[in-house]
């Protein structure tokens, strides 16, 4: 949880991933701008002061000896997955993992030398159909479980929830394990407000910020209750 030296407005600090930790106290995030506080984010100036409250939450599961990871990204939603390769490749196991990554245009699409550089297998999509497949990634995504058909194969998949959402019911229909990092809007970061609430199976309520935010797929989805009928208009 990250927040500038900017007075009152916004108040709350801002949510972000790491994408890499260390050496010492040091960490990388990767950051778009979409609205006042990424902003001020983006035009703070080297050296700038910042409160920064973390690590919080949990992190993907390790790789498997007998398991490939497909870690599928859209857009922002790279980083704990770039960080989650990057570790792999540091102990040598990153044949076990591929990567899906889309993003809107070519432009979204970041940080692709320094995967090739790892010896990450990548498999890119956009919607302009500039780089990689055209279309959205969960057609990749697809191809790819056709690809790997009958072996074992888990899913890890972070960016907006509505790609979280259509991954995690392809990988029920497909009975293929996942798990999916949510993104919430959040207060405390800590599980005090119950700000960032999720319905689940296993209990009522999660929480992105303490108990996530990466969730087994199957625990989330589709787990609220339906939403009550509306009463019924006085005619
Ligand atoms: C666990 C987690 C990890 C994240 N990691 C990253 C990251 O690594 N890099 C990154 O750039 N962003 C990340 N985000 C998203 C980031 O927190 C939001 O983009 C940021 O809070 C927006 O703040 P703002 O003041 O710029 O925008 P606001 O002015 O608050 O909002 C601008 C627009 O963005 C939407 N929005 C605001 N916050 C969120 C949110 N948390 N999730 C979805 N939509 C939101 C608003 O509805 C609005 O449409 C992460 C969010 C979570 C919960
Ligand atoms: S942000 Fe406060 S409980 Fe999660």
């Amino acid at each position: 949880m990250i927040r500038g030296a900017w007075g009152r407005d916004p108040l709350l600090p801002r949510a972000f991933s790491l994408l890499s930790a260390g050496p010492g106290d040091s960490a990388e995030i990767l950051a778009k701008a979409v609205g006042r506080g990424t902003a001020l984010l983006e035009r703070a100036l080297p050296g700038a002061e910042l409160d920064v409250l973390g690590p919080l939450g949990n992190s993907f599961p390790d790789p498997h000896p007998d398991t490939v990871d497909l870690l599928v990204a859209g857009g922002v939603g790279l980083p704990p997955l770039y960080m989650q390769a990057a570790h792999a490749a540091a102990r040598g196991q990153v044949d076990r993992l591929e990567m899906i990554y889309g993003g809107r245009r070519a432009v979204d699409l970041v940080l692709l030398r320094e995967m090739e550089a790892m010896r990450l297998p990548l498999f890119l999509a956009t919607e302009s159909g500039e780089t990689g497949d055209r279309g959205v990634v969960t057609k990749t995504l697809e191809a790819r479980l056709d690809a790997h058909r009958g072996k074992p194969v888990r899913i890890l998949s972070c960016g907006p929830n509505g790609m979280l959402w259509a991954v995690a019911r392809l990988a029920r229909d497909r009975t293929v394990p996942c798990f999916i990092s949510l993104e919430e809007q959040m207060a405390c970061g800590i599980g005090v407000c119950l700000g960032c609430a999720v319905p689940a199976r296993s209990r009522p309520f999660r929480y992105v910020c303490s108990n996530g935010p990466v969730f087994d797929a199957a625990d989330v989805l589709d787990a609220g209750a339906p939403a009550p009928e509306p009463p019924a208009c006085p005619s």
